[in-house]
């Protein structure tokens, strides 16, 4: 997945695609480039790295028109052949997806004598274009889009038209109006340029130019669509005094969980979701990489709360093998970007199905609020770092709410009090740093805990393989010793989650079986008890607010996060691009 971005008006469009650009690297940061036109020539700069490298190429892009890109690589290696836009005959091309049968086309323009320049799927789209254009653009990517498959959103340019084209199909794209037209891949690329934004339908086919953008429909009739004002879902990209987007967001995990209390437990139409859990057969939850690992919080929550068979499942596996849901099961899928193509496939699989479809996104005007049956917001705002932080304790916070049927206010005002905790952990994370030490020096870092805390350990894992390219694995904690156990020695750290009285002696049994193979131990801890007997013994002990068990995931969340942050920096990793991965993996 990448991200395209396209402008057509009065000022120059190279320095606004790459503002654009800088905004959308979340999305991958591969390599970059961008195309302008001018008076019937196209310009191009392009190459392998990140956005910035073009800067100093900004100036020789003529033109108030043009294309740009930052690539996540799918097909190809991350260099400047690769990078787009691709550009055959008069077509330049940007593209956002994958183009599953381009081989056969690539095979089939070859012998038509087209020769190609680099490895991607893409590049087959500017052929096509090449292929069928005789003097009609719009035309032309109407013929050209009917030989793909796959999923894609696509910004040409063309030499011989003053403006850009754009479509899609399965991937996101929006549009914007205000000082001069544009086209991003997501709304934060807009710039402060758009007052209104629009999504367009799938397969519809948009022409953006200096004075303003028609669009039509798959056959290329005109059609509306309706434009909302952009203030209503302003994005929030900046990073304040920190240094990393990773620290400010989880600056902000407290008052995620404020505000999506407030909207989730007054949000019209929750009964009627309650009631559909309460009468359901099945609760599937469906998510992928952190989502997932909230969805399997999810189980533990509304498997207490409702007699149906709550179940988590890993979307890209679900979509292929669907957990048998009917008329009467409800799916719950979870995505902070709701633009995720193996949530949104298993999803719409989940609603063909017949079953209910619950979304809980971060994001209002995502892919996958257009097949739910009902959204249900976490209230995160804008999250940049590649790693998820605040998102996750927003979907806590809403599966909560879910699963609190009749007592939505009482379950809010105890997330409340979590978030409270939230701020104290994060404001005092000083034993972060500490542990973040032991988990550089080692070889490999288990997370493991019980009940609660086995989720959290998962989360806790992914967070930190992710930004500090650690090896590191979470488990519940009596897994340990039927197997990973042998692993354990001197140079590897286990940390520890232990938050449930009831559950803590056998977390320490746990615990002594690692320090007896003389690996290492770092406790975190809601309990005071438990902290006293074990900070003697062990590498470190961070004793966290007291929590009621129920809530202390929200405490253990932002103190893992914390520790993978601190763990990145300490080995001169990027925790807001870490390396081979993007925000929202928008292909399967
Ligand atoms: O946008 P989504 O929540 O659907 O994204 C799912 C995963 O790609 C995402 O959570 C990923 O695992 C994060 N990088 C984890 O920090």
């Amino acid at each position: 997945m990448c991200g395209i971005v396209g402008y057509a008006g009065r000022d120059r469009a190279a320095e606004i695609l790459f503002e654009g650009l800088k905004k959308l690297e979340y999305r991958g940061y591969d390599s970059a480039g961008i195309s302008t036109r001018d008076r019937g020539e196209i310009f191009t700069a392009k190459r392998g790295g990140r956005v910035e490298g073009l800067r100093l190429s900004l100036k020789e892009l003529k033109g108030t028109v043009g294309i740009g890109h930052t690539r996540w690589a799918t097909h190809g290696e991350a260099n400047d052949a690769n990078a787009h836009p691709h550009a055959f005959g008069r077509f330049a091309v940007v593209h956002n997806g994958i183009i599953e049968n381009h081989a056969e086309l690539r095979a089939e323009l070859r012998a038509a004598g087209h020769v190609f320049a680099s490895q991607t799927d893409s590049e087959v789209v500017a052929h096509l274009l090449d292929f069928y254009y005789e003097g009609d653009l719009a035309d032309a990517l109407r013929l050209a889009c009917a030989r793909l498959k796959g999923c894609w959103a696509l910004a040409v340019l063309c030499a011989d038209f003053d403006g850009f084209a754009v479509t899609r199909r399965g991937s996101s794209l929006i549009l914007g109006r205000g000082e001069g037209f544009m086209a991003a891949s997501d709304i934060c690329a807009l710039g402060g340029r758009s007052a209104f934004y629009c999504v367009p339908e799938e397969g519809d086919i948009a022409l953006v130019t200096p004075s303003g953008i028609e669009i039509f429909d798959a056959e290329l009739s005109p059609v509306g669509r309706a434009f909302s004002p952009v203030r209503d879902v302003e994005p929030d990209s900046d990073k304040g005094d920190c240094p990393h987007y990773m620290l400010r967001e989880i600056g902000q995990n407290a008052r995620t969980v404020r505000a999506t209390c407030a909207s989730v437990a007054r949000l019209p139409g929750l009964k009627e979701v309650h009631s559909r859990l309460g009468a359901a057969d099945r609760i599937a939850l469906l998510g992928c990489g952190t989502a997932y690992n909230a969805a399997l919080a999810g189980v533990r929550l509304l498997g207490g709360a409702y007699d149906a068979c709550v179940t988590a499942h890993i979307a890209s596996e679900a979509r292929f093998d669907p957990p048998g849901l009917t008329a009467r099961s409800v799916c719950i899928a979870v995505s902070q970007s709701g633009e995720t193509a193996d949530t949104v496939m298993a999803a719409r699989a989940a609603r063909e199905a017949g079953a209910y479809l619950v979304a809980v996104t971060n994001v209002g005007y995502s892919a996958i609020t257009r097949v739910a049956d009902k959204v249900i917001p976490v209230c995160a705002g804008t999250e940049i770092c590649v790693a998820a932080t605040k998102s996750y304790v927003g979907q806590l916070a809403c599966l909560h709410i879910l699963a609190s049927p009749g007592r939505a206010d009482v379950r809010a005002a105890q997330l409340l009090k979590a978030a409270d905790g939230i701020e104290r952990v994060v404001a005092d994370g000083s034993r972060a740093l500490e542990i973040a030490r032991l988990c550089v020096r080692s070889r490999a870092v288990f997370f493991i805990g019980r009940g609660a805390d086995a989720d959290a350990a998962v989360e806790g894992s992914l967070k930190l393989k992710e930004v500090s390219y650690i090896f590191s694995d979470g488990y519940p904690a009596g897994e340990l010793k039927h197997g990973t156990l042998a692993l354990v020695d001197e140079s590897v750290l286990a940390i520890v989650l232990i938050t449930d009285e009831g559950l803590a002696e056998k977390c320490e049994n746990a615990v002594e079986q690692i320090l007896s193979r003389r690996g290492r131990v770092a406790v975190v801890t809601t309990l005071a008890d438990v902290h006293r007997r074990l900070s003697p013994r062990t590498d470190a002990a961070w004793l966290l607010p007291p929590a009621p068990a129920h809530l202390s995931h929200f405490l253990t969340a932002a103190a893992l996060q914390l520790v993978a942050y601190r763990a990145a920096l300490l080995r001169g990793c990027d925790p807001d691009k870490p390396r081979n991965l993007a925000k929202s993996v928008t292909v399967e």
